[in-house]
């Protein structure tokens, strides 16, 4: 049976950026819920990515919801641009944000899904007084700024903690995990609370193609329930 509580947000990052239009479409094929776009800048992680262009593109060919990960120094700035380009969510760090409620508020303003990102070194608990302002909680399971790394097993039982908060303080909000996603982790972050899974390099980087590999993904985690 199939788990369908579970959202899976394919991320672009491994993606053929020559075939750009065509992958999204096996993704939507393949039931993507979302479309996860890793903006970097080369300061906030050591790594430099894609700006609106790809996000103005990207609107062009599907309409699957558009969810950019900002891992940039200065979001605030970019807000307007990655709107007007098509957005339909943010995901803004804590680390870094002197002014994460301002970050958070401006992109309600601006009608837009918000989410806040925490990397594996930080801690569930700075979440707790943001998290009643938003609408997603993204939990990295890597350090940020490169695809196809190794999941970080010690996140899971922040993922927990972080599903006990949200049932807290914001029930409906959703718990996205992002890194080293594949067959084999995604059952495991699905029974600690995530219900949207980033995928990268398991999705694009499949040799059985970008659909077969997402209802691998999907047979994989039609088991785990969230406990
Ligand atoms: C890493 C990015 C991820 C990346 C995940 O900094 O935020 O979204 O694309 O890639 P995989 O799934 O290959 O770990
Ligand atoms: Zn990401």
């Amino acid at each position: 049976m199939e788990n369908k509580l579970v959202k899976l947000a394919p991320s672009i990052l491994a993606a053929d950026f020559a075939r750009l239009g065509e992958q999204v479409a096996e993704a939507e094929q393949g039931g993507a819920d979302r479309i996860h776009v890793d903006i970097m800048d080369g300061h906030f992680v050591p790594n430099i990515s894609m700006g609106a262009p790809i996000v103005q593109s990207l609107r062009r060919v599907t309409d699957l919801p558009l969810e950019i990960h900002m891992m940039i120094s200065d979001p605030d700035f970019f807000l307007d641009q990655f709107v007007e380009a098509g957005s339909d969510s943010f995901l803004v760090h804590w680390e870094g944000n002197h002014n994460l409620h301002r970050t958070v508020h401006r992109i309600k303003a601006l009608k837009k899904r918000a989410g806040v990102a925490i990397n594996p070194a930080t801690g569930a608990i700075v979440l707790e007084d943001i998290l009643p302002d938003v609408d997603q909680v993204l939990v990295m399971t890597v350090n940020p700024g490169f695809g196809h790394q190794h999941f970080i097993h010690s996140t899971l039982p922040k993922i927990k903690r972080v599903r006990q908060m949200i049932e807290e303080l914001k029930p409906g909000c959703e718990l996205e995990v992002d890194g080293g996603i594949d067959e084999e982790t995604a059952p495991l972050t699905v029974a600690a609370g995530a219900n949207v899974l980033v995928a990268g390099s398991s999705v694009f980087g499949a040799s059985v193609g970008v659909c077969a590999a997402m209802q691998h993904l999907r047979n994989k985690i039609s088991g785990a329930a969230i406990k």
